[in-house]
């Protein structure tokens, strides 16, 4: 996807692809630190590493830290939310792919966990993320003792961006939405909800946790709910033209499960031209920041121009 008319925003003289170099390599660091705390090695805490550290984009904890760092915070004050994060939504792709939700067979450029293991231990390695997760948010105040009332928030607003009033809701939806047309207004609340929700936590949390402003938190929502949508948008194209040697993952399986997405309700030029409109949007959001959220708007224009 090409974006056009934006010269001003296209000239940011940043190097994101160093910047995702060096923080995915710090993110899958501190995941392996974290899963190897296990004094097991049997077949659940295999599933879970086989998931967890796998080649993701860890575009969540990126956008974390990039938010943190946007406002003059540090990455080690919100790595543990970030690693939280990208451990809830390594178990929402495991239970995605179970043969009763997308029943699909390739994750990440490898067999989703459920062929890799089988269908229980997939369950089990999604509800042992998840929870894990929560321990390692409060884990890491209960050892530091740094600030309890923002981390107990933290923990507050992952919880509900993840369950039935965020991502799951958007789950239930999006299944609900197999085999029938609904319209785009319901379709936008689906794609919020289904993948909106995390992107908002992720960038929400990492904010809070760097204490930005009022002010500022408004602003950086607002950018995370328009990257968000675009973000499911251009999910839904790949899975509709994209390479699944790149993407590793299959390709044309919405169309034939008949999923509801904006390809199928808009056509691939109109969903194209929305998730643009989205970007300059959150683009425009992000105004009142400095260079500091350079990253934040490197990573707006990588989402719609993604090929993974
Ligand atoms: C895939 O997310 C599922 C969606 C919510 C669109 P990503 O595209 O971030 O998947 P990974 O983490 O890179 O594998
Ligand atoms: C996945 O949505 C969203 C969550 C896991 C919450 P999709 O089903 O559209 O994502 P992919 O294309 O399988 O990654
Ligand atoms: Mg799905
Ligand atoms: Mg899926």
């Amino acid at each position: 996807m090409k974006f056009n008319n934006t010269k001003s925003v296209l000239s940011i003289d940043f190097d994101l692809e160093s910047y995702f170099a060096e923080k995915t390599k710090t993110i899958k660091n501190e995941l392996i630190n974290i899963i190897n705390k296990s004094n097991s090695f049997g077949q659940l805490s295999k599933a879970m590493e086989y998931s967890l550290i796998s080649e993701g984009k860890r575009i969540r904890p990126i956008l974390c830290i990039a938010a943190a760092e946007s406002v003059g915070g540090k990455q080690s004050d919100v790595l543990p939310a970030a690693c939280a994060i990208e451990i809830i939504h390594t178990y929402s792709l495991i239970h995605d792919d179970l043969p009763a939700i997308d029943n699909d067979l390739l994750r990440r450029g490898k067999p989703t966990c459920h062929a890799a293991f089988n269908e229980a231990t997939a369950i089990l390695a999604g509800d042992a993320l998840l929870t894990l997760a929560f321990q390692v948010l409060s884990e890491f105040e209960l050892h530091n003792n740094t600030n309890a009332l923002k981390w107990l928030k933290i923990i507050n607003l992952i919880s509900t961006a993840a369950g039935y009033m965020g991502m799951i809701e958007g789950q239930m939806r999006d299944i609900a939405s197999e085999n029938t047309q609904i319209l785009l207004n319901k379709l936008e609340e689906l794609h919020i909800l289904k993948t909106g929700a995390l992107i908002v936590a992720s960038v929400e949390s990492g904010a809070i946790l760097a204490n930005a402003s009022l002010d500022q938190i408004k602003q950086l929502k607002i950018y995370a709910k328009k990257i968000g949508l675009a973000f499911q948008i251009a999910d839904d194209l790949l899975n509709a033209m994209g390479d699944p040697t790149i993407t590793g993952k299959p390709v044309g399986t919405d169309n034939v499960r008949k999923k509801s997405t904006y390809p199928s309700l808009l056509g691939i030029d109109e969903s194209e031209n929305y998730a643009k409109k989205l970007i300059k949007e959150a683009l425009h959001a992000l105004a009142i920041f400095d260079n500091k959220s350079d990253p934040l708007r490197a990573i707006a224009l990588y989402i719609i121009e993604r090929n993974r």
